[in-house]
């Protein structure tokens, strides 16, 4: 596969309250938010021309950016419309969406309370996150933990936080599996490193509860789904040791949507009926007009 950096592509990029030519969104070196992690951001993805779940989206990228200590310097109604024009400039029908806040160069220290606070949004084409993906995909165990909420803003979608991800994320694949199944602090199951995860346990569907890392709004949806279809949702604290017992894994995140797991670091699993018919109406709602998704969990 060849890969296209993504500096190197053309199209629009809304940039501090206006489209620009992709090749010019650029920031200096000397950034807050390069130095420091000051920077969150937001992973949605657009169906059939609609974001899906845009308001749940904008919303979490200002209080992300509260939890860090800055305001976004836009309302939430600017954001969402800066969104939409953003696929429309480029043309987008299915795609993925990126907004990203971060703080300026006008100081280089720790402190930075006059930064100027800076947002972009930008969309490119991601049609699947894992190939193949009714096959399953393969997960190790990674050996970073999610941090208790009192050593990182756990809450927050914050550049910073993905620092483990990518290091667990590139240990998996380095032994050949898709990705991998993070603890948190205490030893219990966390989520994935860009995904929460859900398991069936006798029928139930069971997930962890997301004290010290995102309550996805995926996984949210993906709640109310199961309820809509008569499942038992169950959030609790889950061990590892737990997971010989799951019937069916699976992922769910704005960028795996619902993704079956076949395998957590030697254990097996068949993805089955509960899988399929979530993923089955997942993937029929992320395509309704947003106010027919509203209609669909209302009753
Ligand atoms: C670490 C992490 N957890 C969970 C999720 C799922 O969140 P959402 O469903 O809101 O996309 C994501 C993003 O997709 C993520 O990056």
């Amino acid at each position: 596969m060849t890969l296209i950096p993504f500096d190197d592509r053309d199209g629009q990029i809304w940039y501090d309250g206006a489209l620009r030519p992709w090749r010019d969104a650029k920031l200096h070196v000397l950034s807050h938010g390069l130095h420091y992690a000051s920077a969150i951001f937001e992973g949605e993805r657009a169906y059939a021309g609609h974001i899906f779940k845009l308001r749940a989206h904008t919303e979490r990228l200002f209080r992300s950016a509260r939890l860090l200590g800055f305001e976004i310097p836009y309302t939430v109604e600017e954001i969402d419309d800066a969104c939409r024009q953003v696929i429309a400039a480029n043309g987008m029908v299915d795609a993925y969406v990126r907004p990203v806040a971060w703080r300026g160069s006008e100081m280089m220290a720790v402190a930075a309370q006059p930064s100027k606070i800076h947002v972009a949004i930008a969309t490119w084409a991601w049609p699947a996150m894992f190939a193949d993906r009714m096959a399953g995909i393969r997960l190790d165990m990674a050996e970073w933990k999610r941090p208790h909420p009192e050593t990182a803003p756990t809450a927050s979608k914050a550049a910073g936080l993905y620092m483990i991800g990518t290091l667990s994320k590139h240990a998996a694949e380095a032994k050949g599996f898709q990705d991998a199944l993070m603890l948190d602090w205490r030893g219990r199951v966390a989520e994935a490193t860009g995904a929460n995860v859900f398991f069936v346990f006798d029928g139930e569907l069971h997930t962890p509860v997301p004290d010290c890392f995102l309550d996805g709004i995926t996984r949210r949806t993906v709640m109310d789904i199961a309820r809509r279809q008569q499942i038992k949702v169950v959030e609790r604290a889950i061990m590892p040791e737990e997971l010989p017992r799951a019937s069916e894994v699976m992922l769910v995140g704005t960028g795996a949507e619902v993704t079956p797991v076949r395998e957590i670091a030697g254990l097996h699993y068949t993805p089955a009926r509960i899988t399929a018919a979530l993923l089955t109406e997942y993937e029929q709602v992320v395509r309704m007009e947003p106010a027919a998704v509203e209609r669909h969990f209302a009753v």
